[in-house]
């Protein structure tokens, strides 16, 4: 039997525009690594989303190389980053932060959010200088890990503190446009832009065959950027690729935006059919991503038809799960899910 996977956002190819504008492309000529005409366009047209921010903006193939590249740009060795216990680089990324010689002071998670409370224990948790690592680097995710979503207040009080207390305030965007397309967000790219230092927009997860925007808002960081993407090997000399799938995101058709806003309409058809079911929700259900807690039996009966991630067990019979729905889920994909799904 063949399953349907909910196992994240990237399981499908790309959106077939971009198919289309990858083959049309093919054959045409064009200089290297990110000067070709289609990153210019694809810049122009991001930058167009900024409000009054220039912006320096680069191509990296993923979200790990944003990460490296970004927050190993902003330090300098004696410099750490402060993040939350769920955030990607801290559990997800094998240590490669901390291999660029960056420590990570990890706070709790509010929500999957960091918050001012929390950023201020940090500083005043390692300030015995020059014996402890000086933060200087505050790592937020938008949206989070469990798919919550900063609200404009909650992202203006961070980036007021870090201002205040000389931090760099850096936004891992991966999902960053199933956070601004949520009914939750009332922020804009604008915002973003105004409010962070530095941050990246996903491809990856959003439609594009691979691929991840990095934005250099804040002029004292923009300067040899480009050193660094080519040190750490994030510099394609096919960067055309990247340039023509971002131009096709944020072209006319605001591809980026309908299709956020398709996956997190579908996962919350998908929630509130679970929720209808009877089963809780771990966390609210703010993006394209459920955490529904089901019956350890339900999720093997469950596996039979379709992927997902078991998350973490609830007790001795049940476990969260973790189910993503992409630019590409239909209807009748969550559909047959409901279906399946066994009243509690
Ligand atoms: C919030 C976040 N940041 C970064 C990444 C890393 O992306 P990649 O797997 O492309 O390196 C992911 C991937 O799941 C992510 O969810």
């Amino acid at each position: 039997m063949t399953t349907f996977s909910f196992l994240d956002d990237y399981s499908e190819g790309c959106h077939p525009d971009i198919l289309q504008a990858l083959l049309e492309s093919n054959l045409i000529q064009h200089a290297p690594y990110g000067s070709d005409t289609y990153s210019e366009e694809a810049k122009a047209s991001i930058q167009s989303h900024l409000g009054g921010v220039r912006a320096d903006i680069h191509f990296v193939a993923s979200g790990t190389m944003a990460n490296i590249v970004a927050i190993s740009s902003c330090l300098r060795p004696h410099e750490a980053v402060i993040a939350v216990g769920s955030g990607h680089i801290v559990v997800r990324e094998a240590g490669a932060i901390e291999a660029t010689g960056h420590k990570l002071i990890v706070v709790p998670a509010v929500n999957g959010k960091l918050t001012p409370a929390n950023i201020e224990a940090a500083l005043a948790g390692n300030a015995h200088f020059p014996h402890m690592a000086k933060p200087r680097l505050l790592y937020l995710s938008n949206a989070t890990e469990t798919g919550t979503v900063y609200t404009l207040p909650e992202l203006r009080a961070i980036s007021t503190l870090a201002k205040q207390r000389g931090l760099i305030l850096f936004v891992d965007g991966a999902r960053l446009g199933a956070a601004l397309s949520s009914n939750k967000s009332d922020a804009t790219l604008a915002d973003i832009a105004s409010l962070a230092d530095i941050f990246w927009i996903g491809g990856t997860k959003a439609g594009a065959l691979l691929g991840e925007a990095l934005v250099v808002c804040n002029p004292s960081l923009k300067e040899d950027f480009a050193f660094h993407m080519k040190q750490r090997g994030g510099m394609l000399a096919k960067g055309r690729l990247l340039g023509i799938q971002f131009r096709e995101l944020f072209g006319t058709k605001k591809l980026f935006f309908t299709m956020a806003r398709h996956a997190n309409a579908m996962a919350e058809k998908l929630a509130a059919g679970i929720s209808s079911a009877g089963y809780l929700l771990s966390a609210e259900s703010e993006t394209n991503q459920v955490f529904p807690i089901l019956p350890n039996s339900v999720i093997s009966m469950l596996q039979g038809g379709f992927q997902f991630y078991v998350w973490e067990a609830q007790g001795p019979d049940s476990s969260v799960i973790r189910l993503v729905t992409s630019w590409a889920t239909e209807e009748r994909h969550v559909d047959a899910f409901l279906s399946k799904l066994p009243p509690a």
